[in-house]
C-alpha cells in the first residue's frame, strides 16, 4: 500500500453562516459547526485511504468565541497520523468578518476515523508521512500535556 503525505489529504470546506444555521442570539449553533467539521475531516481522511470511512471519536473541541451571521466559516482538515486502520485528522477553524474581512482562528478538533469495507468491518489504511515539524507533532501527547494550541 503506497504511503501519502499528509498534504495530500488537504481538504478545505467553505461555509457562509445563514439564518437556519445560528440560535436565538445569531450564533452558529455549536451542532451545526460539528456537522460542516466532520464532513471536511471524513473527506479528508477519506483522501488518504481511499475508502469508505466512519467518525470514531471527537476529541480537543473547544468553541472559543462565537460565530456571528454572516460570517464566513473556513475548516482546513488534514491527516496527522494513520494507524492500522485508524486516522486521525487535525482540523482548524478560522472566521472571516463579511464587513472588515479580518480573518481569526476561532475553533480545532482531533477527529479520529476508521477505514471500513462495505460490511463497516476496519481495513487497512496506507502510512502517513509527515513533513513539516507541525505535522511531526504528536497532537494527541501535546493537548494531553496541557496545550491548547
Ligand atoms: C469504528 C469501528 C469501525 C471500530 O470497529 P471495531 O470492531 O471496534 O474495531 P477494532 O476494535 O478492531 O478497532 C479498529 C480501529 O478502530 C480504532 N477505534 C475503535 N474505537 C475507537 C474510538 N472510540 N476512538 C478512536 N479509535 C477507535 C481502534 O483503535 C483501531 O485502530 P487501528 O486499527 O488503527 O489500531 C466501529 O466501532 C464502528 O463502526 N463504530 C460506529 C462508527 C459510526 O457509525 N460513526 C458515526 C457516529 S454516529
Amino acid at each position: 500500500m503506497k504511503s501519502k503525505t499528509s498534504k495530500e489529504s488537504l481538504t478545505i470546506n467553505t461555509e457562509l453562516v445563514l439564518p437556519n444555521d445560528t440560535n436565538v442570539l445569531g450564533n452558529l449553533m455549536g451542532g451545526r459547526l460539528l456537522h460542516w467539521m466532520d464532513i471536511c475531516s471524513a473527506i479528508s481522511a477519506h483522501r488518504h485511504c481511499g475508502r469508505i470511512v466512519v467518525t470514531a471519536s471527537v476529541n480537543n473541541v473547544s468553541f472559543n468565541q462565537p460565530i456571528k451571521l454572516g460570517e464566513i466559516v473556513t475548516m482546513h482538515a488534514k491527516v496527522s497520523r494513520a494507524f492500522t486502520s485508524s486516522m486521525e485528522v487535525f482540523i482548524d477553524v478560522w472566521v472571516e468578518n463579511n464587513n472588515t474581512g479580518e480573518r481569526k482562528k476561532c475553533n480545532e478538533a482531533i477527529y479520529t476515523f476508521v477505514a471500513v469495507d462495505q460490511l463497516g468491518n476496519p481495513i487497512n489504511v496506507p502510512e502517513c508521512i509527515a513533513e513539516t515539524e507541525e505535522e511531526k507533532k504528536d497532537l494527541m501527547a501535546h493537548y494531553a500535556e496541557g496545550n491548547l494550541h
